[in-house]
């Protein structure tokens, strides 16, 4: 039954099919054919589209791998998660940079990588400032 009607449609339906398109003899030909004949036309210049297509599409180049969408690049990435974690009593009085750009070559501590990072992309990325003063410090200047 499924042969016979592939048969019926190779042999039969698809010849004549073919003979009733209106063909033109010449490229010029397409530009007179009303749209009626456009219409017929339709189903195989849909076919030889996809099979074009699908003959080219091993050639076409790939889609890129979204790299860039990732920020961490290559800091621990055997890890699922990468937290650090500092405690704030460890600080020493003063200033501390921490990285935000994930370009670090110290992680978590910045080492201004970011400027590159900020200079090839157009990025606008900065470490966060930790600062810890004395008690001393800020007494006084609540003083003044
Ligand atoms: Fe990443 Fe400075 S190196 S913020």
């Amino acid at each position: 039954m499924v042969l016979e009607s592939i048969f019926r449609i190779i042999k039969v339906q698809l010849p004549a099919y073919l003979r009733k398109l209106p063909l033109p003899e010449s490229i010029g030909g397409f530009a007179q054919l009303t749209v009626s004949e456009w219409l017929r036309l339709l189903p195989l210049l849909g076919i030889l589209t996809l099979v074009g297509y699908m003959s080219i599409r091993p050639f076409l180049p790939k889609r890129k791998k979204q790299r860039d969408s990732l920020i961490n690049l290559k800091i621990q990435k055997e890890c699922p998660k990468v937290i650090n974690e500092i405690d704030i009593e460890d600080l020493k009085i003063g200033e501390f940079c921490y990285c935000r750009c994930w370009r670090s070559k110290t992680w978590p501590v910045c080492d201004k990588s970011h400027i590159k990072h900020n200079e090839l992309t157009g990025d606008n990325v900065g470490p966060i400032i930790v600062r810890k003063r004395s008690l001393s410090v800020q007494y006084d200047v609540s003083v003044q």
